[in-house]
This record gives structure tokens, C-alpha cells and sequence, in this order.
């Protein structure tokens, strides 16, 4: 028994990274689960084989389709246009599906009376310049894809204060684990097709804090238990941060490159590149009553596994 046993529960952007992830999981626990993605970079495949999942594909901007939904009881809310170097080159549609999208699914919220959950982002924070970083750090988007997290965000506020709805807003830091996106997988690839050489994007100076996709699926069902997650926002990271460079440096050593391959950088990044995430989630820890548990290292093990780079 968990506490969503007989929930009604809607996923959007449940065909994509951390939705498939959270779909796993959760049609172990509710018999009534949607999944609604318009698979624009999510695959069916990633939930089709789950039990108890219904899949719809369809737009978020689609309020009509939306809306036509059967009842729900609590939506996680995690589709979004990702991509910060594309949020830059296409700002409108970036605001489009990630401002004006979550509008659109607090609207099915708001008829439904659905608690929610927002899954937001870092890049609420722009370039912070206080370490490790907490909630009340406040927003300073560096990118327009940042921007439009932190409307989205302010839009789940309005929907709080003046519509009465239950809402948490989750920020993540860096995700990883199978199927996910960005600089690991990034360094794998280049090391895969070159292994004498690997480039690193920008100085090697950013650094970032990796949390596996098990931590953060676990924080999120966490947050819909009881009522004191209702109305707050949680930083979800590991806690700790590492530059770019000790990252490769680190990735090489568990390919047993070290000494064959060469870090280079390109010492220009791309536009909307933060500096530092470092992520204070002392927050969540108290009030959730959760610890990430898989550490960089593990993250990057599980990883080679995967790819059958340990052969
Ligand atoms: N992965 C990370 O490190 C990270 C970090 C911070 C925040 N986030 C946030 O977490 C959420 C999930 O990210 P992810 O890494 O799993 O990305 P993802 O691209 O794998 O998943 C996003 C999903 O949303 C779907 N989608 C996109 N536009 C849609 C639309 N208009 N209508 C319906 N579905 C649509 C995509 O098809 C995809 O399945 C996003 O909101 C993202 O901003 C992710």
C-alpha cells in the first residue's frame, strides 16, 4: 500500500528521461496512470511495455485535448522544450511550450482541483554567486529557457495563492542515468568514436551537480505524501559539485584511458551556459524526509555498464 493506491495520476512529458523513469515507478503503485507526450523527443517505447499506463499522445499546447482528459487526481507536469542552446535560437517556441504549456496544464489542474507538481529547473538561478545554492536564492535566468521555467513557476505560485490549488515546485539540478541527455553521454559519445581525444565545450571550468534519475523519482513521489510539500519548492541535486574537467578526468580513469587520452577545451561555451551548479538541498532532505543515494561515481559506473564500455 502507498499512499496512491486508487490515485488517478497524469504524466506529461511521462514518454521522455525522467518521466519514463517516474512512469516505472508510480504503475507500480496506481492502477490509473497517464502518460500524455506528444513524442517530440519522449519514445512510446520508454512506457508502453508499463502496466497500468494509458498513453495519449498530445501537445500540451493543445488546451482543448488537454482539458478533454479524463479526471485526475495529481499531475506531475514535466513536459518541456529542454534544450538551453535551443532556447536561446528559438525563444518563442521556447516560451510557448514551456511558459505557456504549463499554464495550459495548471488550467487542467484547476478544473480537475488536481494537486500538482512542477518540475523546474536550475536554470531559475541563472549564474548564482552563492554556494552551495538554496530555494530563497531567488530568480536570475541567464537563458531564455531559464526564463521560462521561472513564468512557469510564477504561474504555479498564482494557481497557489488565488485558485487555492496544491502545488509543489521541484527544481533539479543535473539528472543522469539510463537514457538520459547532456555532458556525460556527450563525453562517452566523443571518447566512443576517438578515444585518443576529448573535447570539452567551454573552459572545463563550469561545474555541475549530478543527481541519478532514481534520487530525484523518489523526491517527486515523496513530495504528493501528506501536506508538507503543498505550496513549497525543493531543490533536488546530490549536493555537490565538480568541474567539467574532473568530471572527463574522472570518466577517462574509469575507462582505464588515463594517459591515452588527451582533454582538450573549446574555451568558448554556448550562449546561456551557467558557471556554477552547486545545489544546497537541506530543505528537502528535512521536510521530505530524503538522502540521494547514488554518488557521481556510481552514476558513471552504472553508465559504462550500460554502454558495455567495462568489456
Ligand atoms: N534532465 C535534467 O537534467 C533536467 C534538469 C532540470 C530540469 N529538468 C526538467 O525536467 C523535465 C523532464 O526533463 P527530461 O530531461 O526528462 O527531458 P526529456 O526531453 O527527455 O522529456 C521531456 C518530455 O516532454 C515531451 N514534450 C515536449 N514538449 C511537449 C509538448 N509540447 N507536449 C507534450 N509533451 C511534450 C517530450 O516528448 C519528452 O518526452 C523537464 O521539464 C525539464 O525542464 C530536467
Amino acid at each position: 500500500m502507498t499512499h496512491l493506491d486508487g490515485k488517478r495520476v497524469f504524466v506529461t512529458g511521462g514518454a521522455g528521461f525522467i518521466g519514463s523513469h517516474l512512469c516505472k515507478k508510480l504503475s507500480a503503485s496506481t492502477r490509473k496512470l497517464t502518460v500524455y507526450d506528444d513524442l517530440s523527443s519522449g519514445k512510446v517505447e520508454n512506457v508502453k511495455h508499463l502496466p497500468n499506463v494509458r498513453f495519449v499522445r498530445g501537445d500540451i499546447l493543445d488546451l482543448k485535448k488537454l482539458q478533454s482528459q479524463e479526471k485526475t487526481d495529481l499531475i506531475f507536469h514535466l513536459a518541456a522544450q529542454v534544450v538551453v542552446p535551443y532556447s536561446m535560437e528559438n525563444p518563442i517556441f521556447d516560451f510557448e511550450t514551456n511558459a505557456r504549456g504549463t499554464l495550459n496544464v495548471l488550467e487542467k489542474a484547476r478544473k480537475d482541483d488536481a494537486r500538482l507538481v512542477f518540475a523546474s529547473s536550475a536554470a531559475v538561478y541563472g549564474n548564482p554567486t552563492v554556494f552551495p545554492t538554496s530555494e530563497d536564492y531567488g530568480f536570475h535566468p541567464f537563458s531564455c529557457y531559464g526564463l521560462s521555467k521561472v513564468v512557469g513557476e510564477e504561474y504555479c505560485e498564482m494557481y497557489s495563492k488565488q485558485y487555492g490549488l496544491d502545488i509543489t515546485i521541484m527544481r533539479f539540478a543535473n539528472v543522469y542515468g539510463s537514457g538520459c541527455h547532456g555532458v556525460i553521454n556527450d563525453f562517452f559519445d566523443k571518447i566512443h568514436r576517438n578515444p585518443e581525444k576529448l573535447e570539452i565545450i567551454g573552459t572545463g571550468l563550469q561545474s555541475r551537480d549530478f543527481v541519478h534519475v532514481s534520487d530525484v523519482v523518489k523526491a517527486l513521489i515523496l513530495s504528493t505524501k501528506g501536506e508538507i510539500a503543498i505550496g513549497k519548492t525543493y531543490n533536488l541535486g546530490y549536493g555537490k559539485t565538480i568541474k567539467i574537467i574532473d568530471l572527463a578526468k574522472l570518466i577517462i580513469k574509469l575507462l582505464n584511458l588515463t594517459g591515452k587520452t588527451v582533454i582538450t577545451t573549446t574555451g568558448v561555451s554556448w550562449q546561456g551556459d551557467v558557471n556554477t551548479i552547486w545545489f544546497d538541498i537541506g530543505k528537502a532532505k528535512k521536510e521530505l524526509d530524503w538522502t540521494p543515494k547514488v554518488s557521481l561515481e556510481d552514476i558513471l559506473k552504472e553508465m559504462i555498464h550500460e554502454r558495455r564500455l567495462d568489456q
